[in-house]
C-alpha cells in the first residue's frame, strides 16, 4: 500500500487518479477547496483509505497547514500528484498579495514539493508528478511583473504559471538532490475541467469541442497511475502527450529555473 497525496483530487484528472489508486489499495489523500465536492466524493467512494483535506491551496498558510496535517499522520509519502488549477477571468489577488493563478497553479506545487520532501525522502521509491503543460512553448515568465499587476489576462496567467511549473521541475531535479523523481506531464486536451470557465460562451465552446476532440479522463491519467507504481529512473522526466520532451527546450532552461527559484524564495 502506498501513500498518495493528490492536490486537486476532487475533480477531473486528479479525482480519476485517486479512484484508480484506491482500486490498487493505496492510502489516498485528496485536497480540494470545495467542502461539498470533497464530502460527496468520500460518501460516494465509501473507502476508509480515502481522506479528503479541504484547503484553499492558493493561500500559503493553507498549504503549510496541509503539510502539517500530512506530516502529523504520515511518516512517509510515496507519491505527490499535482493537479490543482483554476481559471480566473479577472485578476484575483490572494491574501498573500499574489496573483491567484500564480499562487495556486505554480506556488502551491512549489511549496508542496519542497515542504513534503522529507516525507518523500522517507519512501523507498518516491515520485512527484506535476500535471500541467510541459512541451508547450507559448507564454513566458514576466520577470518584470510576475504578479501581472500591469497587464492581466486569463491565458497570459495560465501560460506564465505553466512555464513556471516547467522550471520548477528543472530546479527541483537539479538542486534538491533528494530521492524523489520529478515527472512533468502534459496530458493534452482532456474531457475534464470543461465546466469551469467563468465565461458562459467559452464554457459552451469548450464543452462542444471537448465532446469531439478531448481525450477521456481515464486515458489521460493512465501514465500518472502507472508512474506511481513505477517511477522513472531519471531525476527529471517530461512527457508531452505521450512523447518525451527534449530537455534542451528553451522552456526548460536551467538558468531561468534558478532565477525563478530565487524569486519564489523571496515570496515565501
Ligand atoms: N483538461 C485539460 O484539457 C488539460 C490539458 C492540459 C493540462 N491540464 C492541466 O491538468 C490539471 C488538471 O486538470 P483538470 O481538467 O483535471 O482540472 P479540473 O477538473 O478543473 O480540477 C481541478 C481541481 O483543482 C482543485 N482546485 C481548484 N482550485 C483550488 C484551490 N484554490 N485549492 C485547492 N484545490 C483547488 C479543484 O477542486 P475544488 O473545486 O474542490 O477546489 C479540482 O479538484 C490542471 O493543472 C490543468 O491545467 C488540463
Amino acid at each position: 500500500m502506498k501513500t498518495v497525496i493528490i492536490s486537486g483530487g476532487t475533480d477531473g484528472m486528479g479525482r480519476e487518479t485517486a479512484l484508480r489508486r484506491l482500486d490498487r489499495g493505496d492510502d489516498v489523500i485528496v485536497i480540494g477547496s470545495n467542502e461539498a465536492k470533497g464530502r460527496a466524493l468520500v460518501d460516494q467512494v465509501s473507502n476508509p483509505n480515502l481522506r479528503f483535506l479541504r484547503a484553499d491551496l492558493s493561500s500559503v498558510a493553507e498549504v503549510e497547514r496541509v503539510v502539517r496535517e500530512v506530516s502529523d499522520r504520515h511518516e512517509s509519502v510515496d507519491a505527490l500528484a499535482l493537479f490543482a488549477n483554476r481559471l480566473n477571468r479577472r485578476r484575483v489577488e490572494t491574501a498573500d498579495g499574489l496573483e491567484a493563478t500564480f499562487a495556486l497553479y505554480y506556488l502551491s506545487r512549489y511549496l508542496l514539493s519542497h515542504r513534503l520532501r522529507p516525507l518523500l525522502d522517507a519512501s523507498a521509491n518516491p515520485v512527484i508528478i506535476s500535471v500541467a503543460g510541459v512541451g508547450l512553448t507559448a507564454g513566458r515568465i514576466h520577470w518584470e511583473d510576475p504578479q501581472l499587476t500591469g497587464k492581466y489576462g486569463q491565458v497570459r496567467a495560465q501560460l506564465q504559471a505553466g512555464r513556471a511549473n516547467d522550471l520548477l521541475g528543472v530546479a527541483f531535479a537539479e538542486q534538491c538532490g533528494g530521492r524523489a523523481r520529478y515527472v512533468m506531464y502534459h496530458p493534452g486536451f482532456t474531457r475534464s475541467g470543461l465546466d469551469n470557465a467563468e465565461n458562459p460562451v467559452t464554457r459552451g465552446a469548450l464543452k462542444l469541442l471537448g465532446r469531439f476532440f478531448a481525450r477521456p479522463v481515464a486515458e489521460s491519467v493512465r501514465p500518472v497511475v502507472e508512474w506511481i507504481d513505477r517511477p522513472p529512473a531519471a531525476p527529471l522526466t517530461a512527457v508531452d502527450r505521450g512523447r518525451p520532451v527534449d530537455p534542451a527546450l528553451r522552456t526548460l532552461d536551467s538558468a531561468d529555473a534558478k532565477r525563478l527559484a530565487k524569486y519564489t524564495e523571496t515570496l515565501v
